[in-house]
């Protein structure tokens, strides 16, 4: 089966989301993110993106699905429709992964994105369903109520990318940096 590369963005308190929502307003991460997912190498493809039905429900609707990829909805949920073109449910990190590496789809996604929340993200870390993973480290705490889950350093090895800067980021006042780590 196909791997997939998680992008996550989190607090010092290693705080992803609260009330349903991002914990910050950063627009230029925000840029980074959206720009990391749209980056195709044959333009003739699409990329995929994952995301628990949480995090599905908390992007506005006017912006779902995410233009451009397939989106892929994972939930325990048996008649849980959503609707858009390129939409697909699936009721479990395998069964999108498994619906991705088949045809027809197989043949049309270049890459594919874990977009989280925190469910998808242990499951995919823990069963080594990874490449690598886009990190951004916040350098506050913010409220949380949603956190980026634990892993272990010995399973990731420091990666680069040329699109991802090394240097630290700031906006209004909240610093941050880019981490790329590829699954050993
Ligand atoms: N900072 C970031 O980078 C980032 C990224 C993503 C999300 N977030 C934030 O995180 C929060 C949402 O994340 P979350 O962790 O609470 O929820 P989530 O992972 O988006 O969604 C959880 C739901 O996904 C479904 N699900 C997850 N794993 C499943 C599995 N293996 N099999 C079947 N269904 C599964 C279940 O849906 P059902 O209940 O329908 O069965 C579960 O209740 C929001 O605040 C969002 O803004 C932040």
């Amino acid at each position: 089966m196909r791997k997939m590369n998680i992008v996550a963005a989190m607090a010092s308190n290693r705080g992803i989301g609260c009330n349903g929502d991002l914990p910050w307003r950063l627009k230029k991460e925000f840029k980074h993110f959206t720009s990391l997912i749209r980056r195709l190498d044959d333009p003739s493809k699409k990329n995929a993106v994952i995301l628990g039905r949480k995090t599905w429900e908390s992007v506005p609707a006017t912006s779902r699905p995410i233009k451009g990829k397939i989106n892929v909805i994972v939930t325990s949920q048996a008649d849980y429709t959503a609707s858009g073109e390129d939409v697909y449910v699936a009721h479990s990190l395998e069964e999108a992964m498994t619906l991705l590496s088949s045809p027809p789809l197989s043949d049309t996604v270049e890459t594919v994105w874990n977009l989280g929340g925190s469910y998808i993200y242990k499951e995919a870390i823990d069963k080594k369903l990874v490449d690598k993973m886009y990190l951004t480290r916040i350098r506050k705490e913010f409220d949380a109520d949603v956190f980026f889950p634990l892993y272990s350093d010995d399973d990731f090895e420091p990666a680069s990318d040329p699109d991802v800067p090394s240097e630290v980021q700031e906006e209004n006042g909240v610093e941050w940096t880019y981490h790329v780590l590829k699954m050993k």
